[in-house]
């Protein structure tokens, strides 16, 4: 069974310390050990309590994920944790670390609980599509109240040892964790006669009783940030039940029902791929475990616009001290003025204090000199995307930044082999696509060119995960993997427009598959007025697809940022308003295409747009461009608001059956004649064999059938 729990005797009290590397999942080995170890403390007369705490640099990480949708081996968690809350001797839990799901519901169990100053605690079940099923919805309202705890259940968020001791989690937190722990239970043994018991407290769901704000205001907070997904509501279930019903038992019934519901959801196999997807996306299969990474120290940026100062901001959030460089003085102080202003946002907000911005936004600092960029680590270039810009800045950095430094582009497009050429260091160059607001969105398309080294895309991967990204790797190839499937996706809502769809019917039937945002409020956000540019530039005839938003361009509709694109804005709102002075646009394009418009379902907006991200993601996982099929889902969630709940794209194709997802593209090509919908051969196999895209990296290196010059997908979109 994996994982154990090791017991000694110190001082008369029993330390038991959860083995189960890296972070200490609650295992069958752990819940066996549980049961065994306790029982052996209760019946050893020389042992007057018990510490419980975790080897490493976890307490306990929760249950043990991959066991879902297992039969697993061993004492249930709940033989374990009855043995734990029931035990004859006073029980602390020494919270070295991650106390997570499972992990703080083992606390909650505990008597007492002390934690040391770097430990964090957090129900986040609700990120895999589960609630906590093992009474933390139960005993955390009963200690913080319905209000606090439905804000950590819902949010998933983690909670610091100083500030779990101000709500009252923890009863204190320690330097000398262990030591002061069994110091703590050995005077608790002698001293009190009745240990507390979470389940015993009702004073603050009793007082919540009769009213239904609490739950009113939870429900509203579900809605908004967790729009689609079945767990929040049966959270919000568990915790009425808190408030309303008299036996702790009863409330713990009422939990173990949901928890069930929401194992056999589909959404939480959807949300478990996503977690361990994330964690597999960071690994690079050709690239060894044990490589070297190297010391970011400091981290230098060039260009101080939106995504140079977001950049700077994820490196500052991370500790690490960051130098922007920019060539114009009025640029470079627009651009640190805007990072000033959004940390004082988050002040305001309340999502950090003065001191806190003050210390993080110390670290960025500014010039209009390369040289202060020559001691750094790293260097990420975020100018815009021209080619000869690039490779000028690449050749100044290459002189004089520090000859071991990494230098980075963040392209969205461009060939990375193309930059790193003009430097001596192709080895160290890579392309590091962050995602506007870099600040905020999750995710890091890595661009592997032909010459970078393992050292550096190792680095980078792990600069990604000090940065709290998903970092995904993508060979150097058009598009590289999110922008290459997007172009699929807008295409076809595009056409869909063409044939007799409106923009608020395309958008509001993606916005209901999940959808964070549908493709034409997306392209109104971005600017159609940029892709319209670059066509006229290229000086080629536009592709069908664009033609429509080439004539609202021609009309001066360029979307958000003059108030009027596929939607009408009124001044100082997003809010979309249906614009019916474009439909003689759309009819008059479609008639000048000989394309006659008719109704098209819902569900046919939904099965083109979507299939036409599957069917590219099958090349691009076949073409070796990216690792794995779960690779692309994390880049679709991550950075495209794609559902989570659905697992992403390719998670979604295989819910649905490759056969249905052949038939369905066999359907759409006959009936568009676009090759978009030609299946892909991985698809043929798949459906043949019965098969599913598996989350195996791609054995074969297929790098050298890329070419950049075949296409430019970046300027198409
Ligand atoms: N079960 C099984 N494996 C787990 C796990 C868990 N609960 N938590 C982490 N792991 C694995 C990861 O998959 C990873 O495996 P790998 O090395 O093979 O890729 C390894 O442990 C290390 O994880 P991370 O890379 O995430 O390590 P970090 O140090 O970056 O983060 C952490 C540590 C904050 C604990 C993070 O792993 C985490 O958030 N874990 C999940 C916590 C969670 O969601 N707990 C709730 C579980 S459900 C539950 O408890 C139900 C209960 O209410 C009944």
């Amino acid at each position: 069974m994996k994982g154990t729990v090791h017991y000694e005797v110190k001082d008369g009290v029993a330390l038991l310390t959860v083995d189960n590397p890296p972070v200490n999942p609650l295992s069958a080995g752990v819940r066996a050990g549980f049961v065994e170890n306790i029982t052996k403390a209760e019946n050893d007369p020389d042992v007057i309590g018990l510490v419980l705490t975790g080897a490493g640099r976890s307490f306990i990480a929760g249950a043990d994920i991959s066991e879902f949708g297992t039969k697993p081996d061993g004492p249930g968690l709940d033989e374990a944790f009855k043995k734990l809350e029931f035990c004859s001797k006073p029980v602390v839990a020494a919270i070295n670390g991650s106390a997570l799901g499972g992990g703080l519901e083992t606390a909650l169990c505990c008597n007492y609980r002390i934690a040391g100053p770097a430990a964090f605690v957090g129900l986040p079940e609700v990120n895999l599509g589960l609630l906590p099923g093992a009474g933390g919805t139960q005993r955390l309202p009963r200690l913080v109240g319905p209000a606090e705890a439905l804000k950590i259940m819902l949010t998933g968020m983690h909670v610091s040892a100083k500030k779990a001791l101000s709500m009252g989690i923890i009863d204190e937190v320690s330097d000398d964790l262990v030591n002061d722990s069994i110091k703590f239970i050995q005077e608790k043994a002698a001293n009190t006669e009745n240990h507390p018991k979470v389940r015993d407290l009702s004073e603050k769901v009793v007082e919540a009783r009769g009213s239904d704000n609490v739950l009113i205001e939870a429900r509203a907070m579900a809605a908004k940030t967790r729009k689609g997904q079945f767990a929040p509501g049966k959270i919000i279930q568990c915790v009425e039940a808190a408030i309303n019903l008299d036996d702790f038992d009863d409330g713990m019934k009422t939990e173990s029902d949901c928890f069930i519901e929401c194992l056999v959801n589909p959404q939480r196999e959807a949300m478990i791929h996503i977690f361990f997807g994330e964690r597999a996306a960071s690994k690079i299969a050709d690239v060894p475990k044990e490589t070297p990474v190297k010391d970011i120290k400091k981290a230098g940026i060039i260009g101080s616009g939106t995504m140079g100062g977001g950049i700077a901001m994820c490196f500052a959030n991370a500790g690490i001290p960051v130098h922007i460089i920019d060539q114009d003085e009025d640029n470079l102080k627009r651009g640190m003025s805007v990072i000033e202003k959004n940390y004082q946002f988050m002040v305001d907000r309340g999502r950090m204090n003065q001191e806190m911005k003050d210390g993080v936004f110390g670290l960025i600092t500014s010039s209009l000199d390369y040289q202060d960029v020559s001691d750094c680590d790293i260097v990420i270039e975020a100018v815009y995307e021209n080619l000869e810009l690039k490779e000028k800045i690449f050749k100044t950095l290459d002189e004089v930044v520090n000859k071991d430094a990494i230098l980075a582009s963040n392209t969205s497009g461009l060939n990375v082999d193309s930059i790193a050429s003009v430097t001596n260091r192709p080895d160290k160059v890579v392309g590091t696509h962050f995602f506007s607001p870099a600040n905020i969105m999750r995710l890091l398309e890595v661009v592997r060119g032909s010459q970078s080294s393992d050292e550096t895309l190792a680095t980078v991967m792990s600069v990604g995960k000090k940065l709290k990204k998903a970092a995904v790797v993508s060979l150097n190839a058009p598009g590289f993997i999110g922008n290459r499937m997007l172009f699929g996706y807008t295409a076809q809502a595009n056409m869909l427009l063409l044939e007799g769809a409106l923009p608020h019917q395309v958008d509001q039937a993606l916005e209901k598959f999940g959808m964070n945002m549908g493709p034409f409020r997306m392209l109104d956000l971005v600017g159609l007025d940029l892709g319209w540019r670059a066509r006229k530039l290229s000086g080629t005839e536009s592709a069908l697809p664009s033609k429509i938003s080439d004539q609202l361009c021609e009309q001066d509709r360029f979307g958000q940022k003059n108030g009027k694109g596929f939607y009408n804005y009124t001044e100082g709102s997003r809010a979309p308003n249906p614009a019916p002075e474009n439909e003689d646009i759309y009819k008059a394009v479609s008639a000048e295409n000989g394309i006659e418009r008719r109704e098209i379902s819902d569900e046919e907006i939904i099965d083109r747009c979507i299939l036409a991200l599957v069917n590219e993601g099958a090349d691009i996982i076949e073409e070796g461009v990216g690792q794995r099929a779960v690779d692309l889902d994390v880049v679709y969630i991550n950075g495209y608001g794609f559902p989570i709940w659905r697992g992403g794209p390719m998670h979604h194709a295989n819910a649905m059956g490759m056969k249905e997802v052949l038939n369905k593209l066999n359907k759409y090509h006959e009936l568009t004649k676009n090759d978009t919908f030609k299946p892909a051969n991985l698809i043929k196999k798949l459906a043949e064999e019965d098969g599913k895209f598996g989350d195996a990296p791609a054995k074969e290196d297929r790098k050298e059938k890329l070419s950049f010059e075949k296409s430019s997908v970046a300027g198409n979109l």
